[in-house]
C-alpha cells in the first residue's frame, strides 16, 4: 500500500538547510500495525507527515496504491488526504466549542454527506470507540482517554485505508494509555492498518512491526514477537 523509495527530507532553517530525514525507503501493507520509535528530533513527525499526505514537499519517491504521490499537484494531494488518511494526534485537537458528534462528523461535512446520513455514520463510530450517546457532550466535559476516543472516532468516520497516530498516548496516564491501545489493537483486528509515533516501548511492543529512526535513518525495521504467539 505505502512505498516509499529513497524519501530524504530538508527544512530551511535560516539560512542553512537541515537534513531531517535521509534517503529513507519502506514498504507499509494493508492491515499493519507499526510503531515508529526514535530519540526526540529523529525525524518521526517528518515522515508520518509525508506518508499521511500532509507533506508533499520532499526528494524521492512516494508510491501510494499506484499512486505516484509526489508527482500530484496540490489539490489531488489534499484529495488523497482527506479520502485515504485518518489522524490521531497527542494533545486530541478536538474543536472545543463544538460537541462530540460535530467534532467527528466534520470530516464528513467536507466530503458532502447529507445531515442525516452523518449523524447516523457518527453515531456508529462513536459506539464502535466505546462512547454512545455522547453526541452531545462537550470535549471539555469529557476526561483525557474519552476525548482521545473522540479524535479516533474522527479519524475513522470516512473509513480511510490508514490510521496516523503521532505519540497518541502521550498526554495519557499509564491506565488510561492501555485502553487507548487496546482500542488500536482493535480496529487493527477489524482491518484497520496503523502507522503510530511513540516514545513508550511499552506501547510499541503491543504492535506487530518496529521501526527505529535515528538522526533521519533508518535504524531498525523488526517484527514484533509476542509472548504466547
Ligand atoms: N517546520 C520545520 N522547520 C525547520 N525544521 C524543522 C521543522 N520541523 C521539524 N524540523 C526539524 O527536523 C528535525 C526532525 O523533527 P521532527 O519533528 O520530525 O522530530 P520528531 O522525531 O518527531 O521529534 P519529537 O519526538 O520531539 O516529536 C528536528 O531537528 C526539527 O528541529
Ligand atoms: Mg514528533
Amino acid at each position: 500500500m505505502i512505498n516509499l523509495v529513497s524519501v530524504s527530507k530538508s527544512y530551511r532553517q535560516g539560512n542553512e538547510n537541515y537534513k531531517a530525514l535521509h534517503e529513507i525507503s519502506l514498504n507499509i501493507n494493508a492491515g499493519e500495525f507499526v510503531a515508529i520509535m526514535g530519540p526526540s528530533g529523529s525525524g518521526k513527525s517528518t515522515l508520518i507527515n509525508i506518508i499521511g499526505f500532509l507533506d508533499n514537499n520532499f526528494d524521492g519517491q512516494y508510491n501510494f496504491n499506484g499512486t505516484v504521490v509526489n508527482e500530484l499537484n496540490r489539490r489531488d494531494h489534499a484529495r488523497l488526504r482527506n479520502q485515504s488518511v485518518g489522524f490521531v494526534f497527542q494533545n486530541f485537537k478536538l474543536i472545543r466549542n463544538q460537541s462530540v458528534g460535530e467534532n467527528v462528523g466534520l470530516p464528513l461535512l467536507y466530503a458532502g454527506l447529507k445531515r442525516r446520513d452523518i449523524i447516523a455514520r457518527v453515531n456508529d463510530v462513536l459506539e464502535q470507540v466505546g462512547l454512545p450517546d455522547s453526541y452531545d457532550k462537550l470535549p471539555k466535559n469529557l476526561s483525557g482517554g474519552q476525548q482521545q476516543r473522540v479524535a479516533i472516532a474522527r479519524a475513522i468516520v470516512t473509513r480511510p485505508n490508514f490510521l496516523v497516530a503521532d505519540e497518541p498516548t502521550g498526554a495519557l496516564d499509564s491506565a488510561t494509555s492501555r485502553e487507548i491501545l487496546a482500542l488500536f489493537e482493535e480496529l487493527n483486528r477489524n482491518g484497520t492498518t496503523i502507522i503510530m509515533v511513540t516514545h513508550d516501548e511499552n506501547v510499541a511492543r503491543q504492535t506487530n512491526r518496529l521501526i527505529r529512526i535515528l538522526d533521519g535513518r533508518l535504524q531498525s525495521d523488526v517484527e514484533v514477537q509476542h509472548a504466547g504467539s
